[in-house]
């Protein structure tokens, strides 16, 4: 057995973990960030005392990420065989080495480490001064032994794998390095060796060994007190400003001790399970619309920088987001500190996920009691136990953390409850989340009930403990006694997620649900020469694709539909119309509506009739009417659509909230009445002529194959019918029975390779009528329709679709006619749903309205392509060259790429346009809801009806 095998080595020379705290006195504090020396070897066996040939690397960093190595996408598998705790012979190490410099020798020399995968052995001046595992944990060594005044050698190596990988089986790129900051604290003798602060009950109160002369100060930094104590300090705080997500006020103690200082920043906050199960902060029920957060970037991996952080937190709040969990391991100290000063409630988790268990013998099972598991064996429990105790004792002081997680899908066994009981004892009353003991039914070893991705209603089909798992079943079954958090939801992989407010529906009825996480923050890729990359495009032994690339911003963190989405599940004012009367409800928790500008505006037609600024006055969980007649009187009729939009901002102009109601005004049309236009008949064909267009109509096919206006073609292929989409990633399950696929031609209805057959194509005056059927190769017809056309002198044509679909064929992915037409129709305009891309379950966040588009600006380049690009209920879309298509709320689509080209490309540079503006005019696209990972689509959201009738007409505008 290797030394970083042996269970006994997890750390040696390693200080207790104490508080996260830096020093600010002079001197106190050495970056060591920067150019290091660096050595890769392929194996650890192969490394040596003296060490030529140094490369140069920049720390922190991931060494997969400069090419030393191949990064390594797997989720559930471990990269290595099963057989804790030995890891593979070979296995890689990288050695880091750099001078710092001691001014001081007779202070105490500590070097820092904040994160290193998998394990460290530390060496100072060629001396052994330490080891440490725990990639996310924080390493503290004690060198003052080792170090003399002037300058010093420091080396670290670095190894792939230790027995401590086996606790670290997260869905992640599996990275190496020192991918946090490492810093040296020089610290006078006596220094004080750990600060507890907590702020409870109208005191401030400090823990600490030795004396100290500590300084209170208020958030406005006002000195409120100062106090000189030995072994702690208390003060009394009159009236406290408690702190919270929405109003995060932060109280400040500096430690003056031993010619040190040192800032602690502390806020009163209160969290406590209601009697009805509700979380409540202090004293308000508060809910926790939250997102999981992973340290990701597509170019650094696991490194974050400072900017990169804060970024990431100010986008969540920009989301509506108030809640982050730290899946599946403790981030940066200073991740932290953000979150306190910016407001966001903390799930902290720590390091530890042991999911590759599920899979060790072929399949895939919780065989939880299974001794095999390393959280039911004594000679882990000291590794489990302690990764608690690090996580807790670095992250103590945080007011922004109110639920503590022993961490991620690791079956539960003694040693969880071991963390359990450690954490209960350290901090009575603080909230535990164990996901796996809720799943495995230990209800008792956590304070909150946690599911992952569950479905959001119960089902009569379903056992009492299959409905338990759900949302609704959960909510309404009485012998629950605990809230509900879901840690995962909403899985946003791809194009998603969809389906997100029924939860939040839930969610505002139930005290009993708190609130939940999405699953997950932003994509994880490596970008290689401009091309995000995933699972399997580094030749790895075992990879999970792009299973990786699920968040809710994109790698780069740009916003997608499914982001929006998100922000306007969660947005924190509602409103609704009855009549005239607009009722404003505030669900915030700890905000007045007063602090947001209110914008009402009346529009028809896309153009603005009417606006009104408002301010409103409304408390916490309040609402209030408005009364808008006057407002919506302005607007007597419409041609599309009349809506009142309600936006709200705050004082820096960003919207929080968006709400549109349709007004029930008079449509007026301002067409005159048409006549019908004769059609000429030729073996093939049917020709309809008329003042600056000609259609020709195939006989055989049952489609146009020419729309000329003005003598000039618009289509570069026959008009079809088609039900085809590019398989989104959460129609990953659903798209087994849509398609052919070259490793199943048997389970599929074959919509990517379907026949269209025309049994008839007769014409009667100004009426072609088809009737027809589409079926996918090897398959009996599944859509058998009439379609009439009908023609008028101005050009316009009525289509009416009237078909049924199979009884036992699958739901479709969508229903609708193709047209494929002229780059030059590549701009347009259009009245219906947008201006991003929406969906019928992803549309919370669009808004009707009169938008203008290209087919390149429709383009969403999701890491894998994929269908994207719908507008639900469109009412009319117009080509710049021509081409109109008006409808009572069709959907439709406008692409630069076929949908079949879409499907077949794995990553962005493998897409090609097919010199085509692609248009798609549909009855209806399916929804999208997060089925990747999370449940099925709802019904109510599945093209599913046997029956179909359809119409819209087009045509073509005079030059
Ligand atoms: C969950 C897991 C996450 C992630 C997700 C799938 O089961 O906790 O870490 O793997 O599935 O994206
Ligand atoms: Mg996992």
């Amino acid at each position: 057995m290797r030394f970083y095998e042996d269970l006994d080595n997890i750390a040696i020379n390693r200080l207790p973990q104490r508080s996260y705290y830096i020093p600010e006195n002079e001197g106190a504090y050495t970056l060591l960030n920067g150019r290091w020396r660096f050595h890769y070897f392929d194996s650890e066996a192969d490394v040596t005392d003296s060490i030529s040939g140094w490369d140069e690397i920049s720390v922190p960093s991931c060494w997969q990420t400069l090419g030393y190595e191949d990064p390594n996408y797997t989720n559930v598998n471990y990269p290595y065989p099963v057989d804790p705790p030995f890891v593979p012979d070979r296995n890689p190490a990288g050695i880091y080495e750099r001078e710092f410099n001691v001014e001081n020798a007779g202070n105490q020399t500590y070097i820092v480490f904040e994160g290193v995968s998998s394990c460290v052995f530390l060496y100072i001046n060629g001396e052994f001064a330490g080891y440490s595992q725990g990639s996310h944990l924080q390493a503290e060594f004690d060198v003052t032994p080792f170090v003399k005044k002037g300058v010093n050698t420091l080396r670290a190596k670095v190894l792939k794998w230790c027995s401590g990988s086996y606790l670290e089986d997260q869905d992640f790129f599996r990275f190496n390095g020192i991918f946090r900051d490492v810093y040296m604290l020089s610290r006078p003798q006596g220094h004080l060796t750990d600060i507890e602060v907590l702020a409870e009950k109208c005191a401030i109160t400090a823990k600490f060994s030795g004396s100290a002369n500590v300084t209170l100060c208020d958030g406005e930094g006002r000195v409120l007190e100062t106090k000189t104590g030995q072994d702690g300090v208390s003060f009394a705080v009159e009236n406290p400003v408690f702190w919270n997500a929405e109003k995060p006020y932060l109280y400040t103690l500096k430690f003056e001790a031993a010619g040190e200082v040192i800032t602690i920043k502390t806020g009163f906050k209160t969290v406590e399970i209601g009697p009805d199960c509700a979380l409540i902060i202090n004293g308000v029920p508060v809910k926790l619309k939250g997102v999981n957060h992973h340290d990701t970037d597509p170019y650094t991996g696991w490194y974050q920088t400072d900017e990169a952080i804060l970024n990431d937190l100010l986008l969540m709040k920009s989301l509506n987001i108030n809640t982050v969990r730290t899946s599946h391991y403790p981030p940066p100290p200073k991740f932290l500190n953000l979150c306190d000063e910016l407001g966001l409630y903390v799930v902290l988790e720590t390091d530890l996920e042991t999911h590759g268990f599920v899979t060790r013998v072929c399949g895939y099972g919780y065989d939880n009691d299974n001794s095999d598991w390393p959280g039911n064996k004594k000679e882990w429990t000291k590794s489990y136990v302690e990764r608690m105790e690090r996580a807790f004792e670095r992250d103590k002081n945080h007011p922004s953390i109110i639920m503590w997680s022993t961490g991620n899908e690791s079956g539960h066994g003694p040693n969880h409850y071991e963390m359990v009981k450690w954490l209960r004892a350290r901090r009575p009353g603080a909230l535990v989340h164990c996901e796996d003991a809720s799943r495995l039914g230990y209800l008792d070893h956590a304070d909150v009930y946690s599911i992952m991705y569950p479905e959001v209603y119960k089902n009569e089909a379903y056992s009492k403990e299959q409905n338990n798992r759900t949302v609704e079943g959960y909510l309404t079954n009485p012998e629950n006694k605990q809230p509900l958090f879901l840690c995962e939801f909403a899985h946003a992989m791809g194009n998603g997620p969809g389906t997100v407010l029924e939860y939040m529906d839930f969610c505002y009825r139930y005290p009993a649900f708190i609130g939940g996480c999405v699953w997950e923050w932003a994509d994880h890729t490596v970008v290689i020469d401009g091309v995000p990359k995933y699972g399997g495009d580094f030749c790895e032994g075992t990879h999970d694709h792009n299973f990786c690339c699920d968040g809710m911003v994109t790698h780069d963190r740009r916003l997608k539909a499914g982001s929006k989405e998100i922000k306007a599940a969660y947005q924190n004012i509602s409103a609704s119309l009855n009549g005239t009367d607009l009722t404003i409800t505030n669900l915030y928790d700890f905000t007045n509506l007063s602090e947001f500008s209110l914008k009402l505006s009346v529009m028809a037609d896309g153009e603005t009739v009417a606006e009104g600024d408002y301010t409103l006055d409304v408390r916490p969980k309040e609402s209030r009417e408005l009364n808008v007649a006057a407002l919506i009187g302005n607007v007597t009729g419409c041609r599309l659509g009349a809506y009142l939009n309600a936006s709200f901002t705050d004082k820096n102009g960003h919207e929080v909230a968006f709400v549109q109601h349709e007004l029930s005004v008079p449509k007026q049309s301002h067409e005159a009445p048409r006549e019908a236009l004769a059609l000429t008949e030729t073996e093939k064909t049917i020709i309809a002529r008329g003042d600056g267009f000609v259609y020709e109509f195939s006989k055989l096919l049952g489609g146009f194959v020419s729309i000329k206006r003005n003598g000039k073609e618009q289509l570069v292929s026959p008009t079809k019918l088609s039900v085809w989409r590019a398989p989104t990633d959460n129609d990953r399950h659903i798209r087994k029975k849509w398609e052919w696929s070259d490793s199943d031609n048997q389970s599929g209805e074959n919509f990517n390779k379907v026949f269209s057959k025309v049994y008839d194509c007769r014409t009667d005056n100004n009426v072609i009528t088809v009737t027809g059927s589409l079926a996918g190769i090897s398959r009996k017809p599944f859509f058998r329709y009439t379609a009439v056309y009908a023609f008028f002198t101005d050009g316009t044509v009525d289509v009416s679709l009237s078909g049924s679909v199979r009884e036992d064929c699958v739901w479709l992915p969508r229903l609708g006619f193709e047209f494929k037409t002229l780059l030059e129709n590549s701009r347009f305009s259009y009245f219906g749903m947008g201006p991003d891309e929406n969906y019928a379950d992803m549309r919370a966040f669009a808004r009707m309205g009169l938008f203008h588009s290209s087919a390149a600006d429709e383009y969403v380049n999701y890491v894998k392509p994929q269908e994207h690009g719908n507008h639900t209920n469109t009412k009319e879309l117009a080509f710049n060259n021509g081409l109109t298509f008006t409808g009572y709320g069709f959907e439709c689509n406008v692409s630069e790429f076929d949908s079949l080209d879409l499907s077949r490309a794995g990553h962005i540079d493998e897409l090609k346009k097919n010199g085509a503006v692609n248009v798609r005019i549909d009855y209806k696209v399916s929804g999208i809801g997060s089925n990747s990972c999370g449940p099925a689509l709802l019904e109510r959201y599945r093209l599913k009806e046997k029956q179909i009738e359809f119409a819209f007409s087009f045509g073509l505008t005079k030059e």
